[in-house]
């Protein structure tokens, strides 16, 4: 089945696309989209305050021991079609209070809406997947929402949520915020476009196995080591896409350079395989990022030259390259058109996490054209933090 996961033809860059990727993926499990990510964290109600007040993002739900939950605190926050949950323990024991000594802040769910989540849990689990919650009906004054779950790749799961007869905030035991704080404005984060994750070093090709044959994914892209390194590191990186294209996750494992690849950096912090970053989609990326960075909002940045071989790299891309240059903003060119993206710094103590802001005209890719400079600027921290 090898020949399966590296088919499709190299572009420019390098990069090995398979076209026929969304056809090719399995209709055994329909995911309907990302129903929601929930962060595991120190401390939740400062996450939330965080990603209010710099990233805009609005309060729907609390759940704690105000609403009759007594060993964790979540609070719900959404902007358009993105629901993020932060939770955190409030006691130094249980899987929680282990997850952030262990990895720090990070991902704990990434959770797909689906209509059956008996089945969505019965097709995975039958196909080899580790089951983390049978289907479960939740009552609620609101309803009934059911559940299932299964592991990823470290300590992540994948949920599966189906919220058809459920009609409060977000779950039994969650309160609708009363008033909502307004979000911040002048900025807008649209959706989840993809969700990357770190494995360890020859373990990428099992966690592609995994997606395509327990959950159905087709592989959109490959891209080796020859296409993703630098002087000093390299990694490998290969795309996996549900049926209805929505869900991206492309699955990194290090590869041999001359010093520490930024994926193991992440897996040393961590302690793990996990979700390194979640690009978010926008449709006005120099409004947002400069409503970001007037927040505080730490961005990597880009050298001068960079923007000095853009033009005549990816062309017109609707925005001055004096524009770009100033917010940061890489640009990036393929057969399907171009897409413009910023990735920031880590958002927590522990190099681990961090976002990409992304804005697509036509191109359905990652940005291959940006790699080379992207890890350079990455080995620049990494240097800065006594890692490389
Ligand atoms: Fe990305």
């Amino acid at each position: 089945m090898a020949d399966t996961l590296t088919r499709g033809t190299a572009n420019q860059a390098g990069a090995i696309v398979n076209p026929n990727a969304a056809a090719e993926a399995q209709d055994f499990l329909p995911l309907k989209g990302i129903d929601h990510v929930e962060f595991w964290v120190g401390n939740a109600k400062q996450a939330a305050h965080y990603y209010r007040a710099l990233w805009g993002f609005a309060p729907l739900a609390y759940a704690g021991l105000e609403t009759g939950v007594r060993d964790r605190s979540s609070f719900v926050m959404v902007q358009n079609d993105i629901r993020f949950v932060f939770t955190a323990p409030i006691g130094p024991d249980g899987e929680i209070a282990e997850h952030v000594a262990r990895h720090g802040d990070g991902v704990h769910d990434i959770a797909f809406a689906v209509d059956d989540v008996g089945a969505a849990w019965r097709e995975t689990t039958s196909r080899g997947a580790r089951s983390a919650l049978e289907p479960t009906e939740v009552e609620g004054t609101k309803g009934t929402l059911r559940r299932s779950a299964i592991h990823t790749y470290g300590e992540v799961l994948h949920s599966f949520v189906d919220r058809s007869e459920y009609h409060g905030a977000f779950a039994p035991g969650y309160h609708r915020v009363a008033k909502p704080a307004p979000a911040a404005t002048g900025q807008a984060l649209l959706e989840v476009d993809h969700c990357v994750g770190n494995v360890a070093l020859g373990d990428m090709n099992r966690f592609v196995e995994f997606y395509r044959d327990v959950l159905g994914f087709a592989q959109l892209i490959h891209y080796d080591d020859k296409v993703i390194h630098t002087d000093y590191s390299a990694l490998m990186s290969k795309v996996m896409t549900n049926g209805n294209g929505r869900i991206k996750f492309p699955i990194n494992e290090p590869a041999a350079g001359k010093k520490k690849s930024q994926i193991q950096e992440f897996l040393d912090y961590y302690g793990d395989a996990g979700t390194q970053h979640i690009a978010l989609r926008t449709e006005d990326i120099c409004g947002t990022v400069r409503a970001l960075r007037e927040r505080g909002i730490e961005f990597l940045g880009m050298p001068h030259a960079y923007y000095e071989s853009l033009p005549d790299r990816v062309g017109d891309v609707g925005v001055p390259i004096e524009t770009l240059e100033e917010l940061g903003i890489e640009a990036d060119r393929d057969e399907e058109g171009y897409l413009l993206q910023i990735f920031t710094r880590p958002v927590q103590d522990r190099p681990t996490f961090f976002f990409e802001i992304i804005e697509r005209h036509g191109s359905r890719g990652f940005g291959v054209g940006n790699f080379k400079a992207l890890f350079e600027a990455i080995e620049a921290e990494q240097a800065r933090r006594g890692n490389l």
